[in-house]
């Protein structure tokens, strides 16, 4: 009798220290929104689909599919929500609450844009009307073929630029295909025959700090990010200028208002004006005119 009540109470404190623990872990309540965003905190708040309807991706892009245009028929809403749903719940689009997913989702559109945009000071509708108009590069000028001990080339493959933010050379191809899971430092023409892939090669380019221990264009956009006093030295600081910084760093940053970095900037804005957002919210530290390079020179991922 003695024996057994013991052991009664060992159970209860048992008990009770497995549910200390299962408290502790979930007190980060977790959310499912069924495909679109499942099993993380993000998906409490709105998803893309709440404030992102196909009616304003046809606005944001609306010449994509013109005559002259050169991916047409490519790119849809449904690739964009079907690969958004990969990050979702990681905080793409989901972080912070709907104004600030909606910005989000303006300034990832302003990078895709200005990449893809084949739209001139003349064209009809203005020349930020043109954004998806390529999936890919029309006469590489070169192979984008470098010695790379751990992304040789593929002998017949070809690394020229393709995608949604475009994607050059062999390295970044096999990097990007580790990330992805996709073989495509073998099939880099995966990325210009799926849109689905290409948005989602995009977003993890987004979402991924390109060296351990920094911050992701994602992060330094939606405030995950605190500037060390060397980044406030030289001047990188949170918002989406800092987000060219990551995905370009010197090719469009430090050099004061070059034309490349303007042109992004001004899809960003044009974006959150047809959001309903405006541009008036497009944030401290709009460009990084004055921003030294986190990573200097070359290797870039995107370039
Ligand atoms: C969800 O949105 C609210 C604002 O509506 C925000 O305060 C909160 O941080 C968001 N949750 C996450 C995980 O970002
Ligand atoms: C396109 O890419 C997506 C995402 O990787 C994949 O799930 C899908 O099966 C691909 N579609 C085709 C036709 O290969
Ligand atoms: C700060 O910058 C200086 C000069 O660029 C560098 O030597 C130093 O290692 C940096 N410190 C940190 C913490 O990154």
């Amino acid at each position: 009798m003695g024996r057994l009540s013991v052991v009664a109470v060992a159970m209860v404190v048992l008990l009770a220290v497995a549910s200390v623990g299962g408290k502790k872990k979930d007190k980060e309540k977790v959310c499912d929104k069924g495909w679109e965003c499942s099993g993380s905190k993000y998906c409490c708040n709105e998803t893309i689909t709440d404030y992102f309807q196909v009616y304003q991706f046809e606005n944001l892009f609306s010449k994509r599919n013109a005559p002259v245009a050169h991916a047409v028929g490519f790119w849809d809403y449904q690739s964009f929500i079907t690969a958004a749903a990969v990050y979702e719940p990681l905080g793409f689009g989901t972080t912070g609450g709907k104004q600030m997913g909606m910005k989000e989702v303006a300034a990832f559109f302003g990078h895709v844009g200005s990449k893809t945009s084949c739209g001139y000071g003349v064209a009809t509708g203005g020349p930020l009307a043109w954004g998806l108009c390529y999936n890919h590069e029309m006469s590489p000028s070169q192979s984008y073929c470098a010695d790379d001990y751990k992304y040789p080339c593929t002998p017949g493959a070809e690394y020229y630029g393709r995608g949604a933010l475009p994607v050059y050379w062999n390295y970044n191809y096999g990097v990007l295909g580790e990330g992805l899971k996709v073989d495509l430092l073998n099939h880099p023409e995966y990325l210009e025959q799926n849109a689905t892939l290409a948005f989602q090669a995009a977003m993890w380019r987004w979402m991924t700090p390109m060296k351990k221990k920094q911050p992701s264009a994602h992060d330094v956009f939606v405030g995950n990010w605190k500037p060390s006093k060397n980044d406030t030295l030289e001047k990188r600081l949170p918002g989406f200028g800092m987000t060219m910084n990551i995905l370009y760093a010197d090719l469009v940053c430090g050099q004061g208002f070059i034309d490349s970095m303007n042109n992004i900037i001004s899809h960003y804005q044009y974006y959150l004006d047809l959001m309903g957002i405006g541009r008036e919210f497009s944030g401290d530290n709009l460009d990084c005119a004055e921003q030294k390079a986190l990573n200097p020179s070359g290797k870039s991922a995107s370039s």
